[in-house]
C-alpha cells in the first residue's frame, strides 16, 4: 500500500503541475481526496484490518492526507501569485468622464462677467416665504400678478420660490446701500410641462443701487452682459412692460442673431428675442429692504438663464435639460 500511495503522490504532483486555474487544482483536489479517490477507498477499508495492520496503516494514511492537501494549497498559492503578478496595469480601462450640465455652464460664464463688472454674486434659498417670493417685492396677497406665478405651497407655510427677485430683499437686508449684485439660481412654478415650459428652471437677478442711477446705466450693463454672453456685439429694444417690483418695468429684446431681424422661425418672425425683463426699483421695494428711496434709486433686472443656454446650444425642447437623459448632455462637454 505504501508503494501505490507513494504512485498516487506523483501523480497527483503531476497532474498539479498542469494545473493553470484555480478551477483546474480544486478538480484535482477532488479526484484525490474525495469520496471516490484511492486515499478515500483505504480509508474506509481500515475498520475491516486487523489492529496491528490499523497501527501501521491509519498514521500512514494520514500522514498522506496532509500531504495531499498541503500539495494543493501549495499549488493555489502559486496560480494566486502569479494571477497578480500578471495583472496589466497598461490594459485600457472602459471609462467615461463626466461633464458639466449646460446650465452650470453658462451660469459659471455669466457669473465671471458679472464678477469682472463690480457684482457680488449672491445666493438665495429655493424653499422661501410668501414675504420675500411676493410681499416685499410689492406683491400683496390679493394682487392680481400673483396669478402669473402659480407655484408649490409647502405645508410648512413657505413657498418653493418662483422667482430669483426674493434676492433683491435678503441682500439690501443684508449688505445695504449702494449695492451691485446679482444671483442665480432654480426656480420652480406650476406649469403644464411642454418643449417650452419647465415647472423647475433657472434665472439670474441682478440689482444694482446706487446715488443717481438712471435707465441708461441699465441699459449699457445689459448690452455688455448679453454681448459677451453671445460673444458678439448685439442690438438690444426695449419695449414697456409690467412687474410690481419695478417702475417703470421693460422688456428687453435682442435682435435675432440667427436671421439679423429680418424675421425667421427662431424668432417667430419677429426679429427679435425676449430676453430679461427689467427696470428702475419700484420705491416700495427699496423700503421693504431698508434703503431710502430719497436717497436711492437702483435698477433690477431678471434673466431666464434657462432661456440662454437653449438660446446659445440650440436646445428646442426644455425637458432635455431636467431629462437626464446623458446622450443629450453630453454635447456640452467642455475641457
Ligand atoms: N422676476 C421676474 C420674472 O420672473 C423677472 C424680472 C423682471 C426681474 C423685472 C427683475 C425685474 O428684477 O426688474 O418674471
Amino acid at each position: 500500500m505504501k508503494e501505490e500511495l507513494k504512485e498516487v503522490v506523483l501523480s497527483l504532483q503531476n497532474e498539479l503541475k498542469e494545473c493553470t486555474k484555480e478551477a483546474d487544482i480544486l478538480n484535482v483536489k477532488s479526484k484525490y481526496l474525495g469520496k471516490k479517490s484511492t486515499l478515500n477507498n483505504y480509508l474506509s477499508n481500515l475498520k475491516d484490518m486487523t489492529v496491528e495492520e490499523k497501527k501501521v496503516n491509519g498514521p500512514l494514511l494520514n500522514q498522506m492526507k496532509k500531504e495531499i492537501e498541503k500539495l494543493v494549497e501549495t499549488r493555489l498559492e502559486e496560480i494566486n501569485n502569479q494571477e497578480t503578478n500578471n495583472f496589466d496595469e497598461t490594459l485600457p480601462v472602459d471609462y467615461e468622464m463626466g461633464s458639466l450640465h449646460p446650465i452650470t455652464i453658462i451660469t459659471n460664464e455669466i457669473t465671471d462677467i458679472f464678477r469682472k463688472m463690480g457684482f457680488t454674486i449672491v445666493s438665495g434659498p429655493e424653499m422661501e416665504s410668501d414675504y420675500y417670493n411676493f410681499e416685499a417685492l410689492n406683491v400683496p396677497k390679493d394682487h392680481p400678478a400673483r396669478d402669473m406665478q402659480d407655484t408649490y405651497y409647502l405645508d410648512n407655510g413657505m413657498v418653493l420660490r418662483t422667482q430669483t427677485s426674493d434676492n433683491q430683499i435678503h441682500a439690501m437686508e443684508n449688505y445695504g446701500a449702494p449695492l451691485r449684485i446679482c444671483a442665480p439660481g432654480r426656480v420652480f412654478r406650476n406649469e403644464d410641462l411642454d418643449a417650452n415650459h419647465e415647472n423647475t428652471f433657472f434665472q439670474i437677478e441682478g440689482m444694482v443701487i446706487d446715488k443717481e442711477i438712471s435707465i441708461e446705466n441699465l441699459l449699457y450693463v445689459m448690452q455688455k452682459i448679453i454681448s459677451e454672453v453671445m460673444k458678439q456685439e448685439v442690438h438690444l429694444r426695449l419695449r414697456p412692460g409690467y412687474f410690481p417690483f419695478t417702475e417703470p418695468s421693460y422688456e428687453i429684446d435682442m435682435e435675432c442673431l440667427i436671421c439679423g431681424g429680418s424675421g425667421c422661425p427662431t424668432c417667430k418672425n419677429s426679429g427679435y428675442i425676449e430676453m430679461l425683463g427689467s427696470g428702475m426699483i419700484h420705491p416700495n421695494v427699496l423700503k421693504s429692504g431698508g434703503v431710502d428711496p430719497e436717497q436711492y434709486t437702483g435698477f433690477a433686472f431678471g434673466i431666464g438663464l434657462t432661456r440662454l443656454a437653449m438660446m446659445k446650444y440650440k436646445i428646442n425642447d426644455i425637458r432635455v435639460l431636467n431629462g437626464g437623459d446623458l446622450r443629450y448632455l453630453k454635447q456640452f462637454e467642455i475641457n
